[in-house]
């Protein structure tokens, strides 16, 4: 079943936030979905309701070669998280270093999840390149690169249009579908904002798949600990589109026995 990676040339565009809005409306709709943490800010569980006492932990241990159920916590929607988990700043490169010499220490965990039938696996990547993130492009179906609507954002629209943020050569050719733009805090009759939106339509046609409008309310849903998952006016039902523009991207069937709406909590027992 499909691997989903949020990224971004660009750290603070949103990436975190959306990537749990989307795990958690998938789960609505009733597939199981794992969200995986890649970055040390160790931030997505908070953002899915996991307290932050909560010690479990994943990628921070991945050396040690951890079980990925033991360290399976239960979140918003019905969500499985696995938590980046604690790294102090010295120990961050070194597990980049760990990751890059040994990539299978995440790509076989991962690689296991895939093959269990009808799960998501929904990954939240640090800013930029990343061991993390290079040791499962392989397995993507689904890149979505978060921009957002400003001048930084507008001068690399070019490099993601014609695929070199993906690498050169037939490899960046071939990954080049699956990788998909979603510009973040949008806002309505603002000047620069309207510029770069229309600069990304022209340039990445329908690759462009979704549009998320600035919204207070997200940063109070965050500190409130709760999500939009109700199709709330504002960046509530831009995030919903998204998820649908996503389904279909991927050609994802309803759930057995689920009509595919958002409406229903499911219970996915053990996997
Ligand atoms: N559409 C939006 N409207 C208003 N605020 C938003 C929106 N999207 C995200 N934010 C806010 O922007 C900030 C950064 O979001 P987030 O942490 O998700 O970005 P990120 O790309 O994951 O950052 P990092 O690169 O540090 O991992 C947060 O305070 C979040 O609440
Ligand atoms: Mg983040």
């Amino acid at each position: 079943m499909p691997l989903i990676a949020f990224a971004s040339p660009k750290g603070g565009v949103g990436k975190t936030t959306v990537a749990a809005h989307v795990a958690a409306l998938l789960a609505r709709r009733g597939h199981k979905v794992i969200a995986i943490d890649l970055d040390p800010q160790n931030a997505l569980r908070l953002h899915l309701g996991v307290p932050l006492r909560d010690e479990h932990c994943f990628l921070s241990r991945l050396g040690a070669r951890p079980a990925w159920r033991d360290a399976l916590v239960e979140a918003e929607a019905g969500v499985r998280v696995l938590p980046h988990g604690p790294v102090d700043p010295g120990r961050t490169l070194e597990l980049s270093q760990l990751l890059m010499t040994e990539p299978q220490l995440l790509a076989e965990p991962v690689r296991e999840m895939l093959a269990v039938p009808d799960l998501i696996v929904v990954l939240d990547s640090p800013p930029g390149p990343n061991a993390g993130l290079a040791a499962l492009t392989p397995w993507l179906d689904l890149m979505v690169i978060l921009l957002l609507c400003d001048a930084g954002s507008a001068a690399i629209i070019p490099q993601v249009a014609n695929s070199r943020f993906l690498g050169r050569g037939t490899l960046a050719t071939r990954s080049a579908d699956r990788a998909v733009v979603v510009l973040n805090q949008v806002e309505e009759e603002e000047p620069l904002s309207d510029a770069v939106f229309e600069m990304a339509r022209a340039a990445l046609g329908t690759r462009l798949i979704g549009a998320i409008c600035r919204d207070s309310h997200l940063a109070e849903a965050l500190a409130d600990k709760r999500m939009l998952l109700q199709g709330e006016p504002g960046a509530g039902e831009d995030l919903q589109l998204l998820a649908e523009a996503i389904i279909k991207r991927l050609k994802l069937p309803p759930p057995a026995g689920r009509d595919g709406g958002f409406s229903a909590l499911f219970e996915w027992g053990r996997i």
